[in-house]
């Protein structure tokens, strides 16, 4: 996950990534034709997504791009690869404290396959209320559920690679476990102070063409694979694709897959948040 070139390359694999999503739910985003706006992307990583998918959507004027990500290296690969005078990178931990700057300064958030990392999402989404201009708007999506979670938890305890793992539910959603993840997280985002406008859970499925595909896109996801010694690099991936499953309808070795369930929404900032939402 720390690999900006080899996450870009990897990551729309079976189409589980951002790009979809923008196509088929940009439309929501209300544009003001007379107004330059200020735009945040959390997550942002090798910043390829907003700069080539996300901002070309855009018809109305756009004065700042911010993106944001825990990760210096995809902030770095970002700003030699798109930075400008309208495009800037930051090297921010969405969960930390809201730079003065930045209150009530954007009027669009977008952010695509990272709330799954966050582990307090009632301090998530208050920092991204704060961000936001009133009415200002957001459109995310993450994974809010997957067998792949449950992979890791199997091959990162196994005795070999545990010593390695300093955090057993790093790059995992919250929600893996929940019988209702979509009611669970509504109620987060609206007392956080949002409208949501639309909100549903997706099933995407991952399919490759071949064995070392899967190993790649594996790779490029994993919080860990780049933290393991060399020795155990090679074994540490091959456990997680002894568990992936395996289409057998399918006539061909190259059958693997893995369902993601997305949840996606389209939400407002309100105008007015209750004081007692925001303390934290
Ligand atoms: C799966 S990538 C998604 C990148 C991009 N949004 C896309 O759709 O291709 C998730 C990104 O979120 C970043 N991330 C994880 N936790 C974060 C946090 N607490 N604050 C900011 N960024 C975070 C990771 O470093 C990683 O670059």
């Amino acid at each position: 996950m720390n690999n900006p070139s080899f996450y870009s390359k990897q990551h729309q694999i079976g189409r589980v990534g951002s790009t979809d999503v923008i196509q088929r739910y940009f439309y929501l985003v209300k544009q003001n034709k007379r107004k330059e706006s200020t735009i945040i992307d959390i997550g942002s990583g090798p910043g390829n997504v907003i700069h080539d998918v996300l901002i070309p959507h855009f018809k109305s004027p756009v004065r700042k791009v911010v993106g944001i990500d825990v990760s210096e290296e995809m902030v770095k690969f970002a700003n030699a690869t798109y930075g400008n005078e309208k495009f800037n990178f930051e090297v921010w931990n969405i969960e930390n404290v809201v730079p003065k700057r930045y209150i009530s300064f954007f009027d669009y958030v977008f952010s695509f396959s990272t709330f799954h990392w966050i582990k307090d999402q009632r301090k998530l989404f208050l920092n991204i209320n704060r961000i936001m201009k009133p009415n200002a708007q957001m459109l995310f999506s993450f994974v809010a559920q997957t067998n792949l979670f449950d992979i890791y938890q199997s091959v990162w305890r196994r005795p070999e690679y545990a010593p390695y793992i300093d955090d057993f539910y790093a790059g995992q959603s919250c929600f893996q476990k929940s019988k209702e993840p979509l009611k669970e997280f509504q109620t987060i985002i609206e007392n956080a102070g949002f409208k949501i406008e639309m909100i549903k859970m997706e099933v995407n499925t991952a399919k490759n063409k071949s064995l070392v595909d899967f190993k790649e896109f594996l790779i490029s996801l994993s919080p860990y694979y780049h933290k393991m010694p060399d020795h155990l690099k090679e074994n540490f991936m091959l456990h997680h694709l002894e568990q992936v499953q395996r289409d057998t309808r399918v006539e061909s070795p190259n059958n693997y897959y893995m369902k993601f369930n997305y949840i996606i929404a389209y939400a407002k900032k309100k105008e007015i948040v209750e004081n007692k939402a925001m303390l934290y």
